[in-house]
Order: structure tokens, then C-alpha cells, then sequence
């Protein structure tokens, strides 16, 4: 009878065997839930501990913008080697197929274009409702901290961190940099530890200089931005730089889709961030590619 033999094999209890001490592998995430930490497991490779998240989310303010043309075909060559795509939930909904199984970081707010003098005005513009239907990983938030928006996008953030915290999806915190914010150590060592002590699980800013000392005080993990296009070896240098620095991955952009050659260059990034690719190493990996096609 089936259900006796199995009765009987279900002996080995392997009493001299001690629990499995388990331990989790983002920083500042010890106590967090299952379901919080199955998505945070998405966003942070379990071997590196590192995320390169894929960003393609500026069209909310831009509009089409250059290597973003089409993102039906830019973004299917690039998915095989980011881990995340940080996007806005009409670009995903229309132009990346679900099959990617890619973890989703969810642009949740806007409120200007880049036809405004001034861009810091946002608002919370996705229902954690909606969130859940995209099967978001994580909301992403941001803040204009030193802004005559401070305290609305501080609102939002919360309001997103709170809807978040009720089905354990995370919030990544963005520190936004505006025309007239300071680019200091000093701006990043306030905005980051304040957006980590309003609850955000990640938080996304710029390298600067003292990075190590603005990670070491930040709780959760920090990724950092690409910002404006640089050449492909600058900006394998500023990924090395960060993570050697204790960035825990990228949330890069204009330095992937608008590198000569994207696919390749998210590749490299991902050896900096995964493998420990000097940038150095990582430029010749991306000019072997190259060279291959
Ligand atoms: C800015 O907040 C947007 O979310 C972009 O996704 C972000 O700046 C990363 O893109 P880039 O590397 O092009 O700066």
C-alpha cells in the first residue's frame, strides 16, 4: 500500500543532526518576513549579494528618450544580464514580456515633466494594489530631500512604505538630486540615513566621494545611479569604485542603453557587481565582446 511504505520511509530524523542555521544575506533585513525577504532575494543575488537593476524608467519625464526608443526590442536584449528592470508600470505592462522573470522595481511616482523649470513636485501615483497585480519586488520612491518638496515627497515615501509593509513588498527610497541640491557627501550621509530610518529596505543615490562612510552609516543596502552618459570605461570605473566602496549593485540607466554597445555593457557591469571584475578587467570583457559581433 502506497501510503504504508511511505509512512515507514519517513524515519530518518537525523536526530544527531543540528538545525540548519539560516541566515540572510541583505543588510538590515535579519527580521524581516518570509514573503519580504523572498522578494528582497529577487533583488540581491543570494551568491554576491549584489543587485544590477536595470533602469528604463525615464520616460515618465522625459518622454522617449535617446537609446530608449523602442523598448519592445532595447530591453528584451538586455534582460539576460540585469537582475532587476526598475520601470514605470506602463512600459512594462506594454513593452516586457512576463516570461523574463526578471525581479520588478515599479516606478510609483510622478507629478512633472522635463518641461518644468522646477521637477521636484511628485506624487504617489501607483496603489500598492497594483503593485501586487505587476508582482513588484519592490515600490521605487522619490524623495527631493532639501527641496521646497521635502516634505510631500517624505510623505509619499512613508505612504508607500506603510502600504508596503501590509503585503511585504519593499520600498526603494530614491534620493533625487534637483538643478539647485547639493551633490555633497554631507547631502548624501542626511538623505540616505533618513530614508533608511522612515523604513525603506534599499535605498538608490549617486557615488560621491566618502562613499564608504554614507554606506556605513546607511542600514539597508545602497545602490547607486549611473547619471548622465559617461564613456563605457568611466562608467565601469564608477561601478567598481562604488561597489569596492560597499555599494551593494547598480541601478543604472544612460550607461547601459546608451553605451556603443548595451548588451555588452550590461554584461560588464554585472562581472563588477557579481564577480568582482576589476574596471579595468571589466572594459576588456566589454571590448572582447565587442570585437566578437
Ligand atoms: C531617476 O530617478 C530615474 O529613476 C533613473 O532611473 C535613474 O536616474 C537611473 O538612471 P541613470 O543611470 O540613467 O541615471
Amino acid at each position: 500500500m502506497a501510503e504504508k511504505d511511505a509512512y515507514q520511509a519517513s524515519k530518518n530524523y537525523h536526530e544527531d543532526v543540528p538545525p540548519i542555521k539560516q541566515t540572510f544575506h541583505v543588510k538590515g533585513m535579519h527580521h524581516a518576513d518570509w514573503g519580504l525577504k523572498d522578494r528582497l532575494s529577487r533583488i540581491f543575488s543570494p551568491r554576491s549579494g549584489r543587485t544590477v537593476m536595470l533602469a528604463f524608467d525615464h520616460g515618465y519625464i522625459m518622454g522617449s528618450t535617446t537609446g530608449l526608443e523602442r523598448l519592445d526590442l532595447v530591453i528584451p536584449e538586455l534582460a539576460p544580464h540585469a537582475d532587476v528592470f526598475m520601470a514605470t508600470r506602463g512600459a512594462i505592462r506594454t513593452c516586457v514580456p512576463p516570461t523574463f522573470g526578471k525581479a520588478i522595481a515599479l516606478r510609483a511616482t510622478a507629478g512633472s515633466s522635463i518641461l518644468q523649470d522646477d521637477v521636484t513636485d511628485e506624487v504617489l501615483a501607483v496603489d500598492i494594489e497594483d503593485a501586487i497585480r505587476m508582482n513588484a519586488s519592490c515600490v521605487a520612491v522619490q524623495t527631493f530631500i532639501g527641496s521646497k518638496d521635502e516634505k510631500s515627497s517624505i510623505d509619499s515615501l512613508n505612504k508607500a512604505i506603510n502600504a508596503g509593509n501590509r503585503y511585504g513588498i519593499a520600498t526603494l527610497g530614491v534620493v533625487a538630486v534637483g538643478k539647485q541640491m547639493e551633490r555633497t557627501a554631507r547631502f548624501f550621509l542626511l538623505a540616505t540615513r533618513m530614508l533608511a530610518e522612515f523604513g525603506v529596505h534599499l535605498v538608490k543615490t549617486y557615488y560621491c566621494e566618502d562613499f564608504g562612510k554614507i554606506v556605513a552609516a546607511c542600514p539597508v543596502p545602497i545602490v547607486i545611479a549611473g547619471g548622465k552618459k559617461l564613456p563605457e570605461d568611466e562608467a565601469l570605473t564608477l561601478a567598481y569604485r562604488a561597489v569596492s566602496d560597499g555599494a551593494a549593485g547598480v541601478d543604472m540607466g544612460r550607461n547601459i542603453f546608451q553605451a556603443g554597445d548595451p548588451a555588452a555593457m550590461t554584461q560588464a557591469i554585472a562581472k563588477v557587481v557579481h564577480e568582482n571584475y576589476t574596471d579595468k578587467d571589466a572594459f576588456g570583457f566589454y571590448n572582447d565582446i565587442r570585437q566578437k559581433r
